[in-house]
């Protein structure tokens, strides 16, 4: 049930996350399905709705820092410096976890990944459920982040859903771990450069790391409507090819890139990164012109770097 994001239905959505029963709600990066992360019973509903494996971990949502008191054993100075700079926002940390945060939340893992969401609707349910809500992307599990309501809606019919309009980044937060070096986990909407500015130590983690320390990392992930073929930068060339051999193929371009394929109207991702990154999930996720999608490799520096990410984990085949 779509609700618009009106004070009462606010409320509302609080009032059923203190009885156990799980909601969605914006935030500025995708939308979230929100359980009560003190309630086993309520995260372990969040898990079943998804079908999402029990071995990933939550990332639990607060209003703040005093809230996080009580959730993480400490916050390392860089931690803090990082929270100052970039929350509320989409930048998630992973700290060590007290034991009042359930084993449930983080799949057994000995610590927690929090953030704030720089959402007034995310922040408002939280403020009036008075309780740090644990959260993932609001997609049945192995589907393409929802950036709108009616994504959330058509996963989970249903679900209670605050409707906040479209989600302002339309890509994840940015994981980060701080252990030492630092390390980038999930790359996303926060690029590596900027964080770079606080802790010029960070590194981005191998994909082997990734996978070993952030399991969500491991599974197969936004799966589009059709096949993805992504081509490396070094096969334009086979790219023509597979367009020209297929009539049906659909393209997935950069504005700029448009016109180099004239006859072939692409799915026209955006001008500018933040454009591309706002306009991916919604093509992976809605579009059912084309047999087979067909996607290149953009240059991997700020934001188009997560975008790249998320292409390769869509893709069913990489060429
Ligand atoms: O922008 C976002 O991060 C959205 C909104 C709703 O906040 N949430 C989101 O959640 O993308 P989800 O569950 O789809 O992705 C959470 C990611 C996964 O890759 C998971 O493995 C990682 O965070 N993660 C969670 N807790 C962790 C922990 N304790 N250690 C390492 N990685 C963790
Ligand atoms: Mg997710």
């Amino acid at each position: 049930m779509l609700l618009p994001a009106s004070p009462a239905a606010i409320r509302r959505a609080a009032a059923a996350l203190r009885r156990g029963e799980p909601v969605a709600f914006p935030t500025e990066t995708v939308y979230g399905l929100g359980a009560s992360a003190l309630d086993p019973e309520a995260v372990r509903k969040v898990f079943a709705a998804k079908g999402r494996p029990d071995d990933n971990p939550l990332i639990v949502h607060v209003t703040g820092l005093p809230m996080l008191r009580g959730l993480v054993r400490s916050l390392p100075p860089a931690a803090r410096a990082l929270a100052e700079r970039f929350w509320p926002g989409p930048l998630t940390l992973v700290l060590p976890k007290t034991r009042a945060v359930p084993g449930v939340v983080t799949a057994g893992l000995p610590t927690v990944a929090v953030r704030v969401p720089d959402h007034p609707v995310a922040l408002a349910l939280i403020e009036a459920a008075a309780v740090p809500v644990a959260a993932p992307s609001a997609n049945r599990s192995g589907r393409p982040s929802p950036t709108r309501a009616a994504h959330v809606a058509a996963d989970f019919p249903g679900l209670l859903v605050l409707d906040g309009g479209a989600a302002r980044h339309g890509l994840e937060s940015t994981v980060v771990s701080l252990g030492d070096p630092p390390r980038v986990l999930r790359l996303g909407a926060i690029p590596v450069e900027e964080l770079r500015a606080v802790l010029p130590g960070l590194v981005v983690a191998t994909k082997a790391r990734a996978r070993a320390e952030s399991p969500g990392m491991r599974h197969r992930h936004y799966a589009p409507t059709r096949p993805l073929v992504l081509f490396r930068r070094s096969r334009a060339a086979a790219l023509r090819e597979a367009l020209a051999a297929d009539p049906k193929a659909l393209l997935l371009c950069a504005d700029a890139d448009a016109p180099l394929f004239p006859g072939r109207r692409p799915v026209r991702l955006g001008a500018t990164p933040a454009e591309i990154a706002h306009g991916l999930f919604d093509a992976l996720r809605t579009e059912r012109r084309g047999s087979v999608l067909l996607a290149y490799a953009l240059p991997r520096r700020g934001l188009l770097r997560a975008v790249m990410d998320r292409l390769e984990r869509a893709a069913t085949r990489v060429v």
